[in-house]
C-alpha cells in the first residue's frame, strides 16, 4: 500500500526521502515520487515502476540544495499506474502525498466539474489538493479542518503550502502515520522503519489529529484546532534485518529463521505460562483477520473447539466491519495481525470495542495501530518479516493459538497433564528444523507441480485449515490457480475439474478423520488426479505418503505441516522465475479497505 515520507531540518532531503521510500518499499508500490520545497517553489519528480527509476531522475537534475521534501510510493487504486497519477499531486498553492482512500471522491469532484474544475489525473488524491487549494486560508489549520470535514474515508496527508516556507503539515484518519523528532530537524512517515535510523523519538498521531512540523518544532491539534500535548515514545528497533544473509529471497531466510523465532516466541510466553489470558469466563470467541493471519484463525477455531471445548467463530475481517453480529454478554474478540495496520482488522477491532467485547490481539509490529487499541495484546517475536507472503508470522501466530487453547484445556480441567504437553512445545522448534531439512524433497515435489495450471488441496478439519494456508501461499507468489476444499466437499462440484494429472496435495495428519480423507484422495485418484500426501509417522502405514512429518501432540501438527507448504510454493514460483519476494499486485501492510 501507499507510503509516506517527509523530512524538513537542515540535511540533504533527498537522500532520507529515497532512504525512507526503500524502507517502505515492502508495503507493495507501482510508482513513486518526491517534491522539493524552497524559497516558495516546489520541484516535482515522478517515475512509474521501481524507486531506482525515481533515483536515475534525481541523478540528471540537481535536487542537493533541498532541506524540506515530501515523498511516496503510490498502490494504485483510483486510476491506473501511470505518471500523472504517481504523487505528488499538486494544485495551485498545495503539493502533498496522501496514503489512503477518499470513498466520496465522485461527489466531491462533480460539485468542483460544476465550477469548471479540470484535473489532471484519476486520483481521489488531487480533489483532496483542489479543495485545500480552494478553501485555503491565511491560518491553514483552518482549511485542513474546513476540509476534511467533506472527506469520507482513509487519509494520512503530508502537506506543503507554497507561502508558507519552512512548515510541513500531517495530518491522519484511519490510515498510520508517525512523527520522528531529531534535533533541528523533524520527520513524519506511514512507520517508524522508514525514519528510524535518525531518531528514537517518535509521536504517533491519533484519528483527526494535525501536525504542524517545523525544523524546530512539532504543533499537534486535534479535530477542533485545539493545541494538543502527545506523549513522545522512545523506541530502540531491533536489530534491523541484516538482507537476506546469503539467501536468494526473504522469504526463503525467513522460512528458515522459523524454529530460531518459535523457540524465542514460546520461551518467551511458556516461561509465564501461568500469565497467559485466562479464557475461562468466555462463552465464544469471534477470531477477525485478513488473509493468512484469517487462516491462522481457522487453525486456531480447531484447536480451541476440539481441544478446549469452546465455541469459536473465524471471520474475514472485511466482511466482519460491516455483517450484523450477535454479540454474547461474554464473547472475546481476537484479531490476528502481522503488521498491526490492515486497515480492515482495525475497522473489525473498533467495531468490537464499540459494541462493549473484549478485545485480544496477536501481533508482530510493537508500534501498531492494533497493538494499541486492542485491550490486551500478545505480540510474537517474528522480528521483521520483509517478504510480502508471511510464513514466520504465521507460524508465530498459530503457536500462540496452541498457547492459548492448551492453557484453556488445562484451565478447563480438560488435561492434566500440563508438563508432558509443555515438554512437547519445547521440542517442536527442533523439530520444525528436521521439516525443513527435507526441502531437497519438497524442491523434487515443486518441478513435478510447476507446470501445472490447477493445484488442489484438500483436507478435513484442522488439515483443511492447513491446506487454506497452502493454497493460498502457492497462488500468491506462483501465480498457479489454486484452491483448498475440506475433503469430502469436491464431490458437491469442483471435483468436475479434476482432469488426468490435476495435481491434488492432500493433507492428513488427524488420526481419527484419515480414512475419510483417504477415501476422497481414492476419488479423485479414480478421475485421473495426481495426488500427493503428506502425513504423519504415526500415520505413514496407513497413507502412501510423498513427504512425512514427526507426530506430536494435537496443538501442535500444523506447526510442522505448513513450513512444506511455504517451501513448496517458494520452489514452484523460483522455477517459474516469479519476483518471490514481491509478487504482482500485493502489498505487505493492506492499509485500505
Ligand atoms: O498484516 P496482516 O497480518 O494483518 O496481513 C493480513 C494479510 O494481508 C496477509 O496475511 C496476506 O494474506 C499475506 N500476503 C499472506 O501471505
Amino acid at each position: 500500500m501507499c507510503g509516506i515520507v517527509g523530512y524538513i531540518g537542515k540535511k540533504d532531503a533527498k537522500e532520507i526521502l529515497i532512504k525512507g521510500l526503500k524502507k517502505l518499499e515492502y508495503r507493495g508500490y507501482d510508482s513513486a515520487g518526491i517534491a522539493f520545497f524552497k524559497n516558495q517553489k516546489v520541484e516535482m519528480i515522478k517515475s512509474v515502476g521501481k524507486i531506482s527509476k525515481l533515483e536515475d531522475k534525481l541523478q540528471k537534475g540537481d535536487f542537493s540544495n533541498y532541506n524540506i521534501g515530501i515523498a511516496h510510493t503510490r498502490w494504485a487504486t483510483h486510476g491506473k499506474v501511470t505518471l500523472e497519477n504517481a504523487h505528488p499531486h499538486q494544485v495551485g498553492e498545495i503539493t502533498l502525498v496522501h496514503n489512503g482512500i477518499i470513498e466520496n471522491i465522485e461527489s466531491l469532484k462533480n460539485d468542483l466539474e460544476k465550477e469548471r474544475a479540470t484535473f489532471y489525473s484519476q486520483t481521489d488524491t488531487e480533489i483532496v489538493a483542489y479543495l485545500l487549494n480552494k478553501y485555503l486560508e491565511p491560518d491553514f489549520l483552518k482549511t485542513i479542518q474546513k476540509v476534511t470535514k467533506l472527506l469520507k474515508g482513509s487519509y494520512a496527508l503530508g502537506i506543503i503550502v507554497k507561502s508558507e516556507d519552512s512548515t510541513l503539515y500531517v495530518v491522519k484518519k484511519d490510515s498510520p502515520v508517525v512523527i520522528g523528532l531529531g534535533e533541528d530537524e523533524n520527520f513524519f512517515a506511514s512507520d517508524i522503519s522508514a525514519i528510524h535510523e535518525y531518531t528514537n523519538d517518535f509521536m504517533f498521531l491519533d484519528e483527526e489529529e494535525i501536525a504542524k512540523i517545523t525544523k524546530d518544532s512539532v504543533e499537534v491539534y486535534n479535530k477542533n484546532l485545539e493545541m494538543i500535548s502527545k506523549k513522545v515514545q522512545t523506541i530502540q528497533l531491533e536489530q534491523e534485518s541484516l538482507g537476506k544473509q546469503g539467501f536468494p529471497h526473504y522469504m526463503l531466510k525467513e522460512i528458515y529463521e522459523q524454529p530460531i523465532v518459535l523457540e524465542k516466541t514460546l520461551n518467551k510466553y511458556m516461561d509465564k505460562f501461568s500469565e497467559l489470558p485466562d479464557l475461562t469466563t468466555y462463552q465464544e470467541i469471534h477470531i477477525v483477520a485478513c488473509g493468512s493471519a484469517m487462516y491462522v484463525g481457522m487453525i486456531g477455531k480447531y484447536l480451541f473447539e476440539e481441544n478446549a471445548s469452546l465455541k469459536t467463530i473465524v471471520t474475514v475481517a472485511s466482511e466482519y466491519r460491516y455483517e450484523k453480529t450477535i454479540y454474547n454478554n461474554e464473547t472475546l474478540v481476537i484479531l490476528v495481525s502481522q503488521s498491526g495496520e490492515t486497515a480492515d482488522t482495525i475497522a473489525a477491532l473498533r467495531k468490537a470495542k464499540e459494541n462493549g467485547q473484549t478485545t485480544l490481539a496477536i501481533v508482530n509490529v510493537k508500534s501498531s495501530t492494533i497493538a494499541k487499541e486492542a485491550d490486551q495484546v500478545l505480540f510474537i517475536e517474528a522480528g521483521e518479516e520483509v517478504a510480502v507472503a508471511t510464513t514466520k508470522a504465521y507460524t508465530l501466530q498459530v503457536a500462540m493459538f496452541a498457547l492459548l487453547s492448551l492453557k484453556l484445556a488445562y484451565d478447563k480441567k480438560l488435561i492434566m497433564d500440563i508438563d508432558s504437553y509443555l515438554k512437547d512445545f519445547k521440542e517442536i522448534p527442533n523439530l520444525l528444523k528436521k521439516v525443513i531439512e527435507q526441502e531437497d524433497d519438497i524442491k523434487t515435489l515443486a518441478i513435478e507441480l510447476a507446470k501445472s495450471k490447477d493445484i488442489f488441496f484438500i483436507g478435513r478439519k484442522i488439515d483443511y485449515a492447513i491446506c487454506l494456508e497452502g493454497s493460498l501461499k502457492l497462488k500468491e507468489i506462483s501465480y498457479i490457480h489454486s484452491e483448498a476444499y475440506q475433503a469430502g466437499e469436491l464431490k458437491h462440484g469442483t471435483i468436475s475439474l479434476i482432469e488426468k494429472d490435476t495435481p491434488v496435495i492432500a493433507i492428513i495428519t488427524d488420526r481419527e478423520i484419515a480414512p475419510k480423507s483417504i477415501s476422497n484422495v481414492e476419488e479423485v485418484e479414480s478421475r485421473g488426479a495426481k495426488s500427493i500426501m503428506i502425513t504423519t509417522e504415526k500415520l505413514k502405514e496407513l497413507v502412501d505418503a510423498s513427504l512425512v512429518v514427526p507426530s506430536v501432540c494435537q496443538f501442535l501438527q500444523p506447526l510442522l505441516v505448513v513450513p512444506i507448504l511455504q517451501l513448496l510454493a517458494y520452489h514452484v514460483a523460483v522455477l517459474k522465475n516469479c519476483d518471490i519476494d514481491k509478487p504482482r499486485n500485493l502489498a505487505k501492510s493492506v492499509t485500505v479497505e
